[in-house]
């Protein structure tokens, strides 16, 4: 399996910054703490759909000790800070779906990590026999839209008010 703790690689922002990549681990807790603080209130909004001031002990033990059978992170690191994380959660009802979130933070948007992190979960997800991603987002999140959008895959939008959900299927690539 590819995304195992062996996993390891590197991405190059736009920057020319490079952001080591890797499965979460549990002595990352106070990188989360502290990547919290590397990203702007509406960044932690739409992320969270919600405010988000801090994490408690049990946020941060479920965010970094997951079982990576069933819980997928994938931490980008740039240097000791941790500027992105990728996360992909299979349902107990529903063993062929996950559900997913991205986060960049706000010194590292709009440099391809985003859309670079989707494709690497998708991958994960598929060796874990994960055939749907699904996930909500708010409709006025135009960055995620566009990353979701540009996923090679079928995706189904279901829009209600000011919430979007999709659900990407990962065995359905878009013609053309
Ligand atoms: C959504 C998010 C993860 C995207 O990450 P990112 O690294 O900035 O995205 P990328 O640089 O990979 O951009 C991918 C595409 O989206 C576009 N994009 C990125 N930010 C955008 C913005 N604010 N408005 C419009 N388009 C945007 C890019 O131009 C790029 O398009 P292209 O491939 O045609 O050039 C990031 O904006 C973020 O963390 N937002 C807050 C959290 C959030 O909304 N999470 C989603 C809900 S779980």
């Amino acid at each position: 399996m590819k995304y195992s703790s062996e996993y390891q690689e590197e991405y190059i922002l736009t920057s020319g910054e490079i952001i080591e990549l890797r499965l979460v681990r549990p002595e990352d807790k106070p990188a989360f703490v502290s990547g919290l603080e590397l990203c702007s209130p509406l960044t932690i909004y739409n992320r969270f759909m919600g405010a988000k001031p801090r994490f408690s002990e049990s946020d941060l033990k479920y965010l970094t000790e997951a079982d990576p059978a069933d819980h997928v992170a994938i931490v980008g690191f740039r240097e000791s800070d941790l500027v992105a994380v990728g996360r992909a959660i299979r349902y107990a009802r529903r063993p062929d779906a996950a559900d997913f979130g991205l986060i960049v933070a706000d010194c590292c948007q709009r440099q391809g990590i985003g859309a670079f992190l989707l494709k690497r979960l998708a991958e994960a997800l598929t060796e874990r026999d994960i055939r749907y991603m699904c996930g909500e987002m708010f409709s006025t999140n135009s960055a995620m839209f566009r990353v979701v959008d540009d996923m090679p895959y079928i995706t189904d939008w279901v829009l209600d008010g000011s919430v979007a959900s999709f659900e990407i299927d990962l065995s359905s690539p878009k013609l053309g």
